[in-house]
């Protein structure tokens, strides 16, 4: 787990794709105490409220984030970026787990006000750059813009399933992750390489067949949190 957190680091880009795995849905109704849920307050839900969201989709938000019940606002992603509203894979590890959790099930339209304990946020460290305190709860009103498939959509598979034999071999796994890192630019250790594909293999090929089917590729399994 240690060795995935590391190259998860060093190769954000790539690893999206075909090796960051969910992380935090465990928390959500899982074992625990009402400290460490998300409150979810729907704040308005349209009609029809349809796709609805789930993990592994490419979502498009505006979301502003709180403090102190409320009281002062630490992030807004309408002052980020032009006020264009993020993208970013759900369920994924993308956004604090909190957020993972707050926005499933939702629909385009829909508002949501979210309530995340510092266990699913920025825990006891807090975040020194977005100047979140320790053990901060936060509050993030969100609203949500589209629902889209996400990398680990059957394109994404046949883009990478070369021969399109319903399957992703060593080989084109390899070509593929050498496609990302040449295109991303930064420089590496050849080992890094064989680490990433190494993994990606040990969380995906459940079978153990050395192949990753379209079945296992699109089964999300759960981390360690
Ligand atoms: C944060 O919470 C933990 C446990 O709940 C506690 O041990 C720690 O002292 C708290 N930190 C601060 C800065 O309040």
């Amino acid at each position: 787990m240690r060795v995935a957190r590391r190259l998860g680091l060093l190769c954000l880009q790539a690893l999206a794709l075909l090796s960051l795995q969910a992380q935090g849905q465990e928390a959500a109704g899982g074992p625990g105490d009402e400290a460490d849920q998300v409150q979810v307050e729907v704040l308005y839900v349209p009609e029809p409220c349809e796709p609805k969201s789930k993990k592994g989709d490419l979502v498009n938000a505006h979301y502003d984030g709180y403090l102190d019940g409320g009281k002062s606002k630490f992030y807004c992603s309408r002052t980020q970026n032009d006020g264009h509203p993020k993208w970013f894979v759900l369920g994924v590890g993308q956004v604090i787990k909190g957020l993972d959790i707050a926005m499933l099930n939702m629909c385009p339209g829909e508002k949501r006000k979210v309530i995340i304990p510092p266990s699913l946020a920025y825990g006891k460290q807090g975040y020194e750059p977005a100047k979140i305190p320790p053990n901060a709860t936060l509050i993030f009103e969100i609203e949500l813009y589209a629902v889209t498939k996400g990398p680990r959509s059957v394109e994404a598979f046949s883009q990478i399933d070369m021969d399109s034999d319903k399957k992703l071999s060593r080989d084109e796994i390899n070509h593929y992750l050498k496609k990302e890192f040449e295109r991303d630019g930064k420089k590496r250790d050849p080992s890094v390489h064989e680490d990433v594909l190494a993994d990606i293999f040990k969380k995906n090929d459940h079978d153990g067949d050395g192949f990753i089917s379209a079945r296992e590729y699109n089964v999300y399994q759960h981390d360690e949190l």
